[in-house]
C-alpha cells in the first residue's frame, strides 16, 4: 500500500479494516471550520478515496480537543462582497458533500464536542452520525442567527431526515441540542461512550445497520406537493411571525419560502438553497449578525494574555443573584461554597439550583455531581480556600465594608476579591483594604442564566491583573467578559437608565404606556420601558434613580414614588405599572389608537437618550471602544443583534440630521455636539 498524500487541514490514514479515517485538524486555528481551503482539500480527499478500491469505509472524525468542525469560516463568509461568489462558493460545497453522500462505500461522522453549522451539514452528507455522550458534545445549524441559512446543502437534508416540522424547528430556531436529544429526533444514529466512539464506526461501517432511528421523514414526501406546501407554509409563518419580524430577520421567512417554491425533494432545491444565501448574505440584517458574531470573539479575547482558574469560588450573599451565580458556577463545573445567614435564601439556592442543572444537564449523575459541588457555608468555612470570593450581599456600603474586612483576614493571598455591586463605587468598597487594588467589581445581570454578558469592573487602584483574572474567570464559566471602568451604573445600566427616562418622560407628555412600551419594541428591544421597569422593580429604579436617571423630572419620580409608597413594586408584587396574573402582563386597552408619527418620536427619542448616554461612557472611558459600547448594549441590555449596535444603528442616519436631533435632545449646540471627542469617535470608524 502506498503512503498516503499529506494534506495541511485533514490527516488520512487507513487501518487493518482498510477504512480510511479522515481526521480533521485545521492547521493555524483553535477549532476547525470549514473555509474554503479546507473543503479544497477535501474535494481532492473524496477523489482519492473514490479511486481506492480496497477502501472499505470513510470515518470523519476530529483531531482537535475543542470538538468537531465548529461550521464555515464565518470570518471569510463576512468578507464577501459580490453575492454571486458566495453562491459558487455554496455550490462547490454542495457539489462535494453530494459527492460524499454518493460514495458507494459506508461514510460515518464520528462527533465529539461541537459538531454546528457547515460542520453539521457535512456530518448530514454522512450515511451515519455517531455522538460522544459527553456534555460538550453539541448539534447545531445556527445559521439563522447570522442572518442567512444553512447553505451546504444542509437545509434540504435535514427536512429529508428528519420531516417537515421538526426539520423546520431545527433550522429556524437555529438553537443547538446535545447527543441524546439528537439521537431523539433522529439526527443521529446512535450514542456512545467518547472511548467507545472509534469502535462504534467500525461496527456500522462494518454492519451497515438499517434502520436505526425513528424520525417522522414520511411528512416530507406527504407535504411534497405544491399546495400541500403552501398550506403548510403558511401555518408555520403565523408561528414565525409571533417570534421575529420579517423585516428584522429575513433569514428563516426565506428558509420558508426555498421549500415552499420548490419544495425539498428534487435536486433544485439544492440550488434554490445556494441562491438564497446569495441573497442574504448582503442584506444589512446579515452584516449586522456577523459584526455580533465578531463583537463576541472580540470580548472572548478579552480573557486572554494569562493564565487563571477557578477551582473554588466562594459566594457571599445567597440572594436574587448570589444564589443564581452559585447555581451557574456549579452548573459549569466549580466548587462552590454559599454564605449567607439566612436559611431560607440558602435553602431557595439550592432549590433553583436544582432546577437549573436539571434543565441544563439533564442527566441524573450529572445533576447529582453538580449539586455535590454546591455546599451551603452559613459560617464561611470555604472562604479561606476559595480561588476567587465573590460578595453578592444587600446593596449596603456598612455591610459590604463589614464583609470586606473579615475577607481581609481570611481570604489566601493569591485569591481575586470581587463585588457583584451594581451602584455603590468600587473604589469606595475598597477602602477598607489593605491592598485596595486587590477588588474587581464582577457585575452579574439577572436573570443569570440567560444574561450572556458580565461586566469586570475596574476602579482607579485596581491591578491590572486582577482584572484580566476576572475577564478570564467569566469566560471560564462561559460568559461574556466586558471590561468596564468603575462609574455609576457602570455601561450597561447607563444605557438603560437613558432608556428608562425617556420612557418616562413620553407617559409625563400624555403618551399610554402600551405606546411608550410599543415604541420600545419597535426599536427591537425585547420589553419596552416602562414594562421593563415594572421587572426590574420599581423600588429598584426608584432608589437607582438620582443617578441613572438624572434627568427625570420631579413629576415622574413622584409617581414611581407613589407606586413604590403603595407597594406596587412591579412584576414581583404583581401590580406596578402594569397588572400580572403570574407571568402574564395584563394590557389594558387604548380608548384612543395611537397614531404612527406619535410612536415614531417616542421611538426616536429613546434612542436619542440612550445614545445620548452611550456618548457620555465613551467619553468618561467607562468602556474602551465603539465595538465594546455596542458588544455591552447587545449582550447586557438586549439591543436588537440585528441592528449590529446602538452606535453602528446610529451611523446609518445621516449625520447632520441625527447631530440636530441629538443637540435638541440634550438642549445643547450642535457646535457643542461636534466637537464632542466621543461624536467625533463615533464618525471616525468606518
Ligand atoms: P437580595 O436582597 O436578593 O439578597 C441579598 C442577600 O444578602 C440576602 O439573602 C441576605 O440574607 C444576604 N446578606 C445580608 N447581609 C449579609 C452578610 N453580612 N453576609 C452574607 N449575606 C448577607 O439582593 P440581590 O438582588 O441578590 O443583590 C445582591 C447584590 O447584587 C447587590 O449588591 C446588588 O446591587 C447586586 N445586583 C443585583 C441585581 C438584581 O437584579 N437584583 C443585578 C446585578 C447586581
Amino acid at each position: 500500500m502506498s503512503e498516503p498524500k499529506k494534506y495541511r487541514h485533514w490527516q488520512l490514514s487507513q487501518d487493518e479494516h482498510n477504512i480510511t479515517w479522515l481526521s480533521i485538524d485545521v492547521a493555524d486555528r483553535e477549532v476547525n471550520v470549514l473555509s474554503y481551503a479546507v473543503l479544497e482539500e477535501l474535494s481532492d480527499i473524496v477523489l482519492e478515496i473514490r479511486n481506492n478500491g480496497a477502501c472499505t469505509g470513510v470515518v470523519f472524525i476530529s483531531n482537535k480537543p475543542s470538538g468537531f468542525i465548529l461550521g464555515a469560516d464565518v470570518k471569510e463568509i463576512s468578507q464577501v462582497e459580490d453575492p454571486n461568489e458566495a453562491v459558487d462558493f455554496m455550490h462547490k460545497a454542495q457539489i462535494l458533500f453530494s459527492m460524499i453522500e454518493a460514495l458507494r462505500i459506508p461514510v460515518v461522522a464520528a462527533i465529539d464536542g461541537l459538531c454546528l453549522g457547515g460542520g453539521l451539514e457535512l456530518a448530514l452528507a454522512c450515511h451515519y452520525r455517531i455522538a460522544s455522550d459527553a456534555s460538550g458534545t453539541q448539534l447545531g445549524l445556527p445559521e439563522v442567527k447570522l442572518g442567512i441559512h444553512p447553505g451546504f446543502g444542509g437545509s434540504v437534508r435535514v427536512l429529508r431526515l428528519l420531516g417537515i416540522f421538526q426539520g423546520m424547528n431545527f433550522i429556524l430556531q437555529g438553537r443547538n441540542v446535545d447527543a441524546y436529544a439528537a439521537k431523539k429526533m433522529g439526527l443521529v444514529n446512535d450514542v456512545v461512550a467518547l472511548r467507545q466512539l472509534r469502535r462504534a464506526a467500525i461496527y456500522f461501517i462494518q454492519h451497515q445497520p438499517k434502520k436505526t432511528v425513528k424520525t417522522a421523514r414520511w411528512s416530507t414526501l406527504l407535504l411534497e406537493p405544491p399546495l400541500l406546501r403552501s398550506i403548510v407554509t403558511g401555518f408555520l409563518v403565523q408561528g414565525l411571525k409571533k417570534k421575529v419580524k420579517q423585516d428584522q430577520y429575513p433569514a428563516p421567512y426565506a428558509v420558508l419560502g426555498n421549500w415552499v417554491e420548490v419544495g425539498a425533494l428534487k435536486e433544485k432545491a439544492f440550488a434554490e438553497e445556494a441562491a438564497s444565501v446569495g441573497r442574504l448574505i448582503l442584506t444589512p440584517t446579515c452584516h449586522n449578525l456577523f459584526r455580533v458574531f465578531s463583537l463576541q470573539e472580540k470580548l472572548k479575547e478579552k480573557a486572554k494574555g494569562g493564565e487563571f482558574k477557578v477551582h473554588h469560588i466562594h459566594i457571599i450573599g445567597a440572594g436574587v443573584m448570589g444564589g443564581d451565580i452559585a447555581a451557574w458556577c456549579a452548573v459549569q463545573g466549580l466548587q462552590v461554597s454559599l454564605q449567607d445567614p439566612s436559611p431560607q435564601a440558602l435553602g431557595s439556592a439550592l432549590a433553583r439550583t436544582y432546577t437549573l442543572a436539571q434543565k441544563l444537564l439533564k442527566r441524573k449523575h450529572l445533576i447529582e455531581a453538580a449539586m455535590d459541588r454546591l455546599c451551603p457555608d452559613p459560617q464561611g468555612y470555604g472562604l479561606s480556600k476559595a480561588d476567587l470570593i465573590l460578595e453578592a450581599a444587600v446593596e449596603n456600603l456598612a455591610v459590604k465594608h463589614e464583609i470586606f474586612k473579615n475577607i481581609d483576614l481570611k481570604a489566601k493571598d493569591s485569591a481575586i476579591l470581587a463585588t457583584n455591586t451594581s451602584s455603590l463605587s468600587l473604589s469606595e468598597i475598597a477602602a477598607v483594604l489593605k491592598n485596595p487594588g486587590r477588588l474587581i467589581g464582577i457585575h452579574f445581570f439577572n436573570p443569570v442564566s440567560k444574561m450572556p454578558l458580565v461586566e469586570v469592573v475596574s476602579a482607579e487602584k485596581t491591578d491590572p491583573k486582577t482584572a484580566l483574572c476576572g475577564a478570564i474567570f467569566v469566560k471560564q464559566i462561559k460568559k461574556l467578559p466586558l471590561p468596564v471602568r468603575d462609574g455609576h451604573g457602570f455601561l450597561v445600566n447607563q444605557i438603560l437608565g437613558g432608556y428608562f427616562e425617556a420612557g418616562f418622560k413620553a407617559l409625563e407628555t400624555g403618551q399610554s404606556l402600551n405606546a411608550v412600551d410599543k415604541a420600545g419594541r419597535n426599536l427591537g428591544m425585547p420589553m419596552g420601558p416602562i414594562e421593563l421597569a415594572d421587572r426590574v422593580g420599581l423600588d429598584v429604579c426608584l432608589a437607582a434613580a438620582p443617578y441613572l436617571m438624572p434627568a427625570s423630572s420631579e413629576k415622574a419620580l413622584t409617581a414611581l414614588q407613589a407606586k413604590v409608597q403603595q407597594g406596587e413594586l412591579g412584576y414581583k408584587t404583581q401590580k406596578g405599572f402594569y397588572r400580572y396574573s403570574g407571568e402574564k402582563l395584563i394590557r389594558e386597552k387604548d380608548k384612543d389608537t395611537v397614531n404612527s408619527a406619535s410612536l415614531k418620536k417616542i421611538q426616536r427619542n429613546l434612542f436619542l437618550s440612550m445614545l445620548s448616554r452611550a456618548l457620555i461612557c465613551l467619553e468618561t472611558q467607562i468602556v474602551s471602544g465603539v465595538d465594546e459600547l455596542d458588544a455591552g448594549v447587545i449582550f447586557g441590555a438586549g439591543f436588537p443583534p440585528f441592528r449590529g449596535g446602538l452606535l453602528q444603528y446610529a451611523k446609518t442616519f445621516d449625520k447632520n440630521e441625527l447631530a440636530k436631533d441629538l443637540a435638541d435632545y440634550r438642549k445643547i449646540e450642535i457646535t457643542a455636539l461636534e466637537k464632542d471627542s466621543a461624536w467625533q469617535q463615533l464618525w471616525a470608524i468606518g
